[in-house]
């Protein structure tokens, strides 16, 4: 099969390093790609925010399979039109997108489905800010204000903090450039990110995985696209991945089939295990990153064959998926200044090593490879525990030299240490 995999992160780098060991998939495409995608497939530079340049692309390559990375392509209907011109598409439509374009939208499924997520409020007047954030703080009971932009804002449009000014802030600031605001109450409890390919009503989990948005270690600084992750989640029972996936994931399908929305992709439940049981921080509608680059490198199974059959309404025949044994750390070595604007063209020492995953890198005219993003690449590591995954990814990270960079050092550590109960 002849697969074309849209975007450019570590995310992208890992479905090209799972679907290379699919036996049946004979060539990959990337667009845009990054300086660490070209090794493994031809890169073609289109606007994949535009239905028909992925189209014509797709066409043009004889592609049977499209699989969607980032999350902007599917939300403007890329998907929609990859299909419509007959070619399989791994990823929702524009409508089923909304469970991660639109906030309002994805409460409203949760509310029809009864599966448990934080209260929230919509603001989109600056009149009525005040009053909201005085239902939603800590005098409510709660510890903390959750403030989201409503569409999409790559994981920074999220500000959570005790501090009521820092939340008005951040709520007047999105409401100035025209964003309704999404006030939610805060969930307490170690955090989960389940991935499920989804095709209807048919649902298949892969491994649970943690991330860590915060930029520093210990959970400081502002929130950020992902500073690191691991899987699987030695914490977590068995039985409460089932009921995260029999109580929340498979509901909420039914009721996108039930409103026409039919979902067909990945449906990525972000959670909050809190003492009352598993809670829903967010639906994302395609793989999450850093979470994807440890979770697709223990898939055993082949991943073109597994997304080929949840494009084309096969999935509930596809069988049980196959792990390595194990565990695998992800670190983000991000640029100078993220999250705030990145430093970028710097050269960067030892990111062609096996393992490191690109991101925001670009190969200059004279074959160097530079930073050009925030997020800059993903080292992964892999051991028969959380401990020795982490001591080999963060011995890789120590290979790799780009000045100002930054990374954390507490990946999975808590985790490692036993620290993490529920
Ligand atoms: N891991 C966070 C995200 O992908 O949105």
């Amino acid at each position: 099969m002849r697969v074309l995999v849209i975007g450019s992160g570590a995310r992208e780098h890992a479905l090209l390093l799972a679907l290379r060991r699919d036996p049946q998939v004979e060539e990959m495409a990337i667009a845009p790609g990054n300086a660490g995608t070209a090794t493994l497939a031809d890169q073609y530079e289109v606007d994949i925010t535009s239905r028909d340049e992925v189209v014509k692309l797709a066409q043009r390559l004889g592609t049977d399979l499209v699989v969607v990375g980032p999350e902007v392509p599917l939300v403007l209907g890329v998907a929609d039109a990859v299909r419509a011109a007959g070619i399989a598409c791994f990823g929702p439509t524009k409508d089923a997108s909304r469970i991660e374009g639109s906030k309002a939208f994805a409460k409203d499924v949760m509310a029809a489905a009864g599966v448990r997520t934080a209260g929230s409020e919509i603001v989109d007047n600056p009149a009525h800010l005040d009053a909201a954030l005085d239902r939603f703080g800590p005098p409510a009971g709660q510890a903390a204000w959750v403030v989201k932009d409503d569409g999409l804002a790559a994981g920074k449009g999220v500000v959570v903090t005790a501090d009521r000014d820092a939340a008005r802030a951040h709520a007047a600031s999105l409401l100035d450039s025209g964003h309704p605001v999404l006030l939610e109450s805060f969930l307490d409890g170690p955090e989960v990110s389940l991935f499920c390919v989804v095709d209807g009503e048919t649902v298949v989990p892969l491994l649970a995985a943690q991330d860590f948005k915060r930029v520093g270690d210990g959970d400081s600084g502002p929130n950020t696209g992902g500073m690191g992750a691991y899987a699987p989640l030695p914490w977590l029972p068995e039985a409460v991945l089932t009921q995260i996936v029999d109580d929340i994931v498979k509901p909420v399908a039914a009721e996108l089939v039930a409103r026409g929305s039919s979902f067909a992709g990945l449906l990525y439940a972000g959670l909050a295990i809190t003492s009352n049981g598993p809670a829903v921080v967010e639906f994302n509608c395609r793989f999450g990153d850093p979470e994807t680059q440890s979770v697709l490198t223990l898939l055993d199974s082949p991943l073109g064959q597994l997304l080929m059959a949840a494009a084309t309404g096969e999935l509930a025949s596809f069988g049980d998926l196959h792990w390595r044994d194990g565990a695998a750390v992800t670190v983000v070595l991000a640029a100078e200044n993220y999250p705030g604007r990145p430093r970028v063209g710097d050269i960067i020492v030892g990111s062609e090593a096996d393992g490191v995953l690109h991101a925001g890198t670009a190969r200059r005219g004279d074959g160097a490879i530079v930073s050009s993003g925030g997020r800059v690449l993903s080292v992964v590591g892999t051991g028969a525990d959380l401990t020795a995954a982490r001591e080999a990814a963060y011995a890789l990270m120590k290979s790799i030299k780009l000045p100002g960079s930054h990374f954390r050092t507490d990946i999975g550590l808590a985790a490692a240490e036993g620290r993490i109960s529920i």
